[in-house]
């Protein structure tokens, strides 16, 4: 049977209030990923371009929808009337509707110029002596790397409160976005091209990032996390980052690095462990302070004993499609899988890793 007008329209009216109370929830400034509480001055000048554009246009809407409705009502067919006037043309007419809108376009063009200058050239460039961060995005995760001081990270962004920070955006495989909501927009990371951004943030505190341009099946769990702090705590970050990994006498940590370097096991062939040993793979994070680290996997969960216990045992179970459960042998079938004690011991010594 088909669907009466009347309940057509009560189910697009349902459809359209409900599609809009989820936007504007999108809209709220408490949100952690709103991007309309700023904290620096990347975010902030997008977000006035933003509202600058909002207004001029809501103004032309609501008079074009003023006009419309307006023509419409006083210009309807009326009982018995013959056909109109017959006209064609209206020079006067067209040349207003010409110009007008060049003239708000014009004055929309002068704000998004500037920002986009403004957003494109850092106010202290790497070579005035600002921070330079390398980013690269990875099928899903982001890699950081802090070029100065060699120290090489994953899925935390670590910057100094107040600093402009220099960042060079690249990826080693398909294109990705970098997009922290409160503190800059997006900017493409394509492989082979560079791209370039600054960013700054104003206050202490943790911000999120995520990957804005679809990357692939993991893609909505491709995260990561800027934790702003004041400088001199960023720079001990810097220095206790730039160290080796430290060497532990426990046993099960020494049973775990021995399962990592193992032939049979295979890990120190896509991550890198800076210290002794030969883990210098690049094709997954760098782990030499894993342990350091809030969050992994993309940042997606906390990086905690029980989880990392879950993503050692089954990969592919706590994020779909990622590349260790498809190209690691004791994933994909090639090799034995890693029995439990196995697992515990990869475990200890992931998390010695301070
Ligand atoms: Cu990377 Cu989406």
């Amino acid at each position: 049977m088909l669907m009466t007008n009347r309940r057509f329209l009560r189910l697009i009216t349902l459809v359209l209030a409900g599609t809009l109370v989820i936007s504007l929830l999108g809209c709220t400034p408490s949100h952690p990923m709103s991007t309309f509480d700023t904290v620096g001055p990347v975010a902030r000048s997008q977000a006035i371009l933003f509202y600058v554009i909002f207004w001029v246009g809501l103004v032309v809407f609501i008079a074009v929808e003023a006009a419309i409705i307006y023509a419409a009502v006083r210009y309807r067919r009326r009982k018995d009337q013959g056909d109109p006037e017959q006209i064609h043309g209206n020079n006067k007419l067209e040349i207003a509707w010409t110009i007008v809108p060049v003239i708000i376009l014009a004055i929309v063009a002068i704000p998004t110029i500037i920002t986009i200058f403004d957003n494109a050239n850092s106010p202290k460039t790497p070579e005035e002596g600002g921070l330079l961060v390398e980013a690269i995005g990875h099928q899903w995760w982001f890699e950081f790397r802090y070029p100065e001081s060699g120290v090489v990270t994953a899925n935390e962004l670590h910057i100094p409160v107040g600093e402009v920070v220099n960042l060079n955006l690249a990826s080693i495989d398909v294109i990705h976005s970098f997009w922290i909501p409160k503190i800059a927009g997006k900017v493409d990371m394509i492989p082979g091209v560079g791209n370039t951004i600054w960013i700054q943030a104003d206050e202490p505190g943790e911000f999120y990032g995520q990957c804005a341009e679809f990357c692939g099946v993991a893609h909505a769990n491709m995260r990561f996390k800027v934790i702003a702090k004041p400088k001199a705590q960023f720079e001990q970050w810097l220095q206790d980052q730039a160290v080796a990994a430290l060497e532990s006498s426990d046993p099960l940590v020494i049973e775990g690095y021995d399962i990592f370097m193992s032939r049979r096991v295979l890990c120190f062939r896509c991550h890198t462990i800076d210290g002794p040993g030969i883990a210098r793979g690049t094709i997954g994070p760098n782990l030499t302070h894993f342990a350091s680290r809030d969050t992994f996997i993309g940042s997606i969960m906390d990086n905690t004993q029980e989880n990392l216990l879950r993503w050692l045992t089954d990969p592919g179970d706590v994020k779909e499609g990622n590349i260790m459960a498809r190209d690691a042998e004791v994933y994909n079938g090639t090799l034995p899988s890693l029995t439990e004690s196995q697992i515990s011991a990869l475990a200890a010594y992931l998390r010695s890793l301070k």
